[in-house]
């Protein structure tokens, strides 16, 4: 098949805050997963999205498929950018739609979803304004969030609020840098599981991912805040968090664990790939926190790349799977 790799690029920019570009996908993962695809026999362009003219650029280049990795630049729906142009051009990409991106990147949206289907996600509100009165039904620790980032921009240890003043500071703190509504959840004490689902054909939910931050003890940070997620591995800083894939579950815990995954990549309308975060929470609750349509595919150091590598697969069988379950997709539709 003819591919054209759709990315947005990790750029230094001493100008533009630390995390700026945290989101976007490294010279390494473009590089692996275009020769993934390459060993699979495809051709492959490679799209910087960043371009100028990308709508000119997709009509007049025409491939058979999209894959599609790009986050987007700005905007409430920036994950669903690409897509939109792509779907205005009817030409097929690998992952989710510009509904199930956009929906997704709205956390608390997709929060209402899953309670409307009886998925535990933690308790939560909304503030759009600095100010505003705090639903007296939260429980302290609260957590503090942008409501439309990814890679933990915006989340720090400071984030973990036990009084009011500071959860107001917080809230300011967050709505001025991001510029956007802030998400204020009950804070999860527990384990730290990931979830990754990927279609090819038919479903299948990988092996799920612990991450025990207890050897991380040195650094101060205890869960997965930005700083953990950018330095991951860093000894110096003591940020070495122990993976262990599979989780260690019960039986019964790791098939309730794996069905609200599941039923959270449906709630959402997710395809192709998904990773979804959890808290078990110390009563062996599992609360969704949030479902990533674009998880990171970096073959050495994203998550998703680890569970389907305890499955057995390698990592262009990753990559192959996402762009048959894509293509069987499109094959269907045109029927
Ligand atoms: N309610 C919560 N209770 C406990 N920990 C939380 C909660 N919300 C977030 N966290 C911690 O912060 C991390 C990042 O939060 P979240 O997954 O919502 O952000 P994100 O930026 O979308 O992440 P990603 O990097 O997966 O895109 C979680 O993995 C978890 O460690
Ligand atoms: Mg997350």
């Amino acid at each position: 098949m003819k591919i054209a790799l759709a990315y947005n690029l990790k750029k230094k920019d001493e100008t533009k805050p630390a995390d700026y570009s945290s989101e976007f996908d490294s010279q390494d993962t473009i590089n692996a997963i275009s020769s993934a695809l390459k060993i699979k026999g495809h051709s492959v362009d490679l799209v910087d999205v960043e371009q100028p003219n990308l709508f000119s650029y997709f009509r007049k280049n025409r491939v058979d498929m999209v894959f599609n990795i790009a986050e987007g630049k700005c905007g409430k729906f920036r994950e669903s950018e690409i897509p939109a142009i792509l779907d205005y051009l009817d030409i097929p990409y690998t992952g989710s739609n510009t509904f199930s991106l956009a929906l997704a990147l709205n956390k608390a949206l997709t929060k209402k979803i899953l309670k409307a289907e009886n998925i535990p996600t933690p308790r939560f509100q909304v503030f759009v304004k600095d100010n505003g009165e705090l639903d007296s039904s939260l429980k302290f620790p609260l957590i503090v969030k942008p409501n439309r980032e990814g890679s933990a921009k915006g989340i720090n240890v400071s984030n973990v609020v036990h009084t009011k003043d500071s959860l107001f500071t917080k809230i300011k703190e967050i709505r001025e840098l991001y510029k956007q509504e802030v998400l204020v959840e009950e804070f999860i004490d527990g384990k730290e599981l990931t979830v990754g689902i990927l279609e090819n054909g038919r479903i299948t939910i990988l092996p799920i991912l612990e991450i025990d931050f207890s050897t991380c003890e040195k650094s101060g940070e205890y869960f997965y805040s930005w700083r953990m997620k950018e330095y991951q591995g860093n000894t110096e800083f003591g940020l070495v968090p122990t993976f262990y894939c599979p989780a260690r579950l019960d039986k019964d815990t790791e098939e309730l664990v794996k069905q609200v995954a599941l039923k959270t990549h449906q709630a959402v309308g997710c395809c192709d790939i998904s990773r979804t975060d959890i808290r078990l929470s110390k009563d062996n609750i599992p609360y969704v926190l949030e479902i990533n349509p674009l998880p990171g595919l970096n073959p050495t150091e994203s998550n998703f790349p680890i569970m389907a590598y305890a499955a057995g697969m390698k990592y262009e069988d990753i990559i192959e799977a996402i762009l048959m379950n894509a293509s069987e997709r499109r094959m269907v539709q045109n029927e």
